[in-house]
């Protein structure tokens, strides 16, 4: 398998097998839409087109067409207890624009509605495990060091990265750390987080096989909900981590967390109950766990999502 630090020298010449060749060009595409997510939106000439819309080359069907059509599972050990069925995306689902930064309210997106190619999970796809811890070892020292939002880095006692496997087929993504997290550094240890493990565990789910990471990575005073300026600091941050462990499913733990990746402003209410997109993974939205120890009532419409979700993963679960 070809080293992704090497895509630049000439594997291709050494070994064109069409599964190298298929490899390479799902490393190229991730590498342009890694640059394409940190601003670049057109390639400089020498390239044919002197014009051409990074998008379109993303999409064009000579650089997919040896893409595979559709999802396949993961040949993940880790996670081998939720192999999840082959799943075929929809049509809308294809057609859906990539989510842009955080940032980007005025998006360089173009104004008709761009065919994503089908993300492939399967293992030869993407990033060797190794790469993946050494790539969220890097930016977990990156995001220890930021200043950004000098109010909440002057008061914490750290940040809270987030915890669980670099290969994830499930990532969970909560709201920010309150102040157990903090003192601890690990994301839900707290009593919400005891009720996260409840959940987990009628899932048949372990922390392990898992991620949970927050939609920001320092405490907000007094438990606060992230400001808006907060959430564009940080999460540039999350979306990097999303995508070096490339989550099939994606579990947005209240309305902070579903806006926030989503990129929308509508209700939790709304957002649930369906699977939503986010560059290639599927999102399911339910109530944050805090959200359940002040409103046991609705515990009955998380467990309602979880099944969903498990269901699509694969999972078996009792009534
Ligand atoms: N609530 C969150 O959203 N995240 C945590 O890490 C803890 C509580």
């Amino acid at each position: 398998m070809p080293e992704v630090g090497n895509l630049s020298n000439n594997q291709g010449e050494t070994d064109s097998s069409p599964l190298n060749q298929a490899h390479l060009a799902k490393l190229l595409e991730q590498h342009l839409r890694s640059l394409q997510v940190a601003g670049l939106t057109h390639l400089p000439k020498n390239l044919d087109e002197s014009n051409l819309d990074l998008s379109q080359l993303l999409t064009s069907p000579d650089t997919t067409a040896s893409l595979p059509a559709t999802a396949t599972n993961p040949d993940n050990s880790s996670t081998k207890n939720y192999a999840a069925p082959q799943h075929t995306r929809s049509a809308n689902e294809i057609n859906e624009a990539p989510q842009s930064n955080y940032n980007e309210t005025t998006n360089n997106a173009p104004a008709t509605p761009t065919i994503i190619p089908p993300t492939d999970f399967s293992e030869s796809n993407r990033l060797p495990l190794e790469q993946r811890q050494a790539a969220l070892n890097v930016l977990q020292s990156e995001i220890s060091q930021c200043t950004k939002c000098s109010d909440l880095a002057g008061q914490r006692t750290q940040t809270v990265f987030g915890v669980g496997a670099p290969n994830a087929r499930l990532v969970f993504v909560g709201e920010a750390p309150g102040a157990d997290e903090d003192r601890i550094g690990e994301p839900f240890v707290g009593e919400a987080g005891k009720l996260l493990d409840k959940i987990l565990t009628a899932c048949k789910l372990e922390r392990e096989n898992i991620f949970i990471l927050n939609t920001i990575k320092c405490r907000p005073p007094q438990n606060r909900n992230p400001s808006q300026n907060e959430l564009s600091n940080c999460w540039g941050y999350a979306e990097r981590q999303l995508e070096i462990i490339q989550p099939e499913f994606i579990c947005c733990l209240g309305s902070v967390a579903a806006r926030t990746l989503l990129k929308t402003t509508q209700s939790l209410g709304k957002l649930r109950k369906q699977f939503h997109s986010y560059r290639g993974s599927r999102v399911l939205v339910t109530y944050h766990p805090a959200y359940l120890l002040r409103t046991p009532s609705a515990k009955r419409h998380v467990w309602e999502d979880m099944k969903m979700l498990m269901k699509e993963m694969g999972v078996e679960l009792s009534n």
